[in-house]
């Protein structure tokens, strides 16, 4: 088992469904009311360079419901806002913290923090990756549709942070996934292109959004312009138009198919209000399964 979560190509799959496994156990006796305690005496630190609800609020509140605790930095208030080294903010963290969990810009940023830490880094989002997301996405699949490896997924949209991690999970975990990108939007060539080489099923490219649905279990949107993205928002609205999750699309997949959006959700642009608040969309339970996977992997990282 390595020490960081920087993608998920840090791991295979069993040791990812490893990750899940023991978050639907966790889901299962927090249910039962069963109190957890094993990460008391530890202490996380959160330095978060982005803006977060879900992520920040669902680590501090796996941490406290396992007996730990938190110590959250926002990007600006730590010395890293006045340029200090990487390799001394991991080293003087490691001094302090049992685990650092990192939301930045640069995938660089992580893995340098990483390399100078003597604790678990946990990325909990950077342009590139956003990995902790994706496996509660997929525990969210596997408790709505009861399997993961024969069923075809699609992400429609921008061939962003989440794509890549989709990417690198279906290579992994062995499931299809179909993208449809934009022209000029799609995934980094080299992370497809690696993660194509090792997958099972087959993990394709396409540019039209209603080809790529035919068929699908599972569709799966985000936003068009991502944190640090600002700039370009207006642009993207035109150019990703024909990419909206709406009625007309979902009617071409399966009847029963689910749609899952990581959230924060632009209504009216890259999903409808319909379908969001629709009976097929499982965003909010993808929320809540954020806590449950973020508690597996605090215990996994933490403990080793
Ligand atoms: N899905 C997600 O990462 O949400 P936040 O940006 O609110 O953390
Ligand atoms: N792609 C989005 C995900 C937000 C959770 C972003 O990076 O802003």
């Amino acid at each position: 088992m390595k020490k960081h979560l920087t993608s998920l190509f840090d791991f295979n799959g069993q040791e990812l469904a490893a990750y899940i496994d023991r978050a639907i156990v966790l889901k299962e006796e927090r249910q039962q009311g069963l109190p957890h305690d094993s990460l008391a005496g530890k202490t996380v630190g959160l330095v978060f360079e982005k803006p977060s609800t879900r992520t920040r609020v669902s680590f501090e509140a796996a941490m406290y419901g396992m007996g730990g605790k938190v110590i959250y930095l926002s990007g600006r208030d730590t010395q890293l806002a006045r340029n200090e080294p990487l390799k001394d903010m991991g080293r003087v963290m490691s001094r302090y913290v049992d685990c650092l969990v990192v939301r930045t810009f640069g995938q660089e940023i992580v893995t340098e923090l990483a390399k100078h830490s003597s604790i678990p880094v946990i990325n909990a989002l950077t342009d590139q990756h956003h990995p902790c997301q994706i496996l509660s996405d997929i525990m969210t699949v596997i408790e709505k549709r009861g399997s993961l490896t024969d069923q075809k997924i699609v992400w429609v949209g921008d061939g962003n942070n989440m794509a890549h991690s989709w990417i690198q999970a279906a290579s992994r975990m062995g499931f299809a996934l179909t993208l449809a990108c934009p022209s000029g939007y799609e995934p980094d060539p080299e992370i497809l292109s690696q993660a194509q080489k090792e997958a099972v099923k087959p993990i394709v490219l396409v540019q039209d959004p209603e080809e790529a649905v035919v068929g699908a279990d599972v569709i799966n949107t985000d936003v068009w312009a991502s944190m640090g993205q600002e700039d370009e928002q207006e642009a993207r609205i035109s150019i990703f138009r024909p990419y909206q999750v709406n009625g007309y699309l979902l009617a071409k997949a399966k009847e029963n198919s689910i749609v899952l959006h990581c959230l924060p959700a632009h209504r009216e642009e890259e999903i409808t209000a319909e379908v969001l608040e629709g009976p097929q969309c499982v965003a909010f339970d993808q929320a809540e399964n954020k806590m449950h996977i973020h508690k597996a992997i605090l215990e996994k990282h933490i403990q080793g």
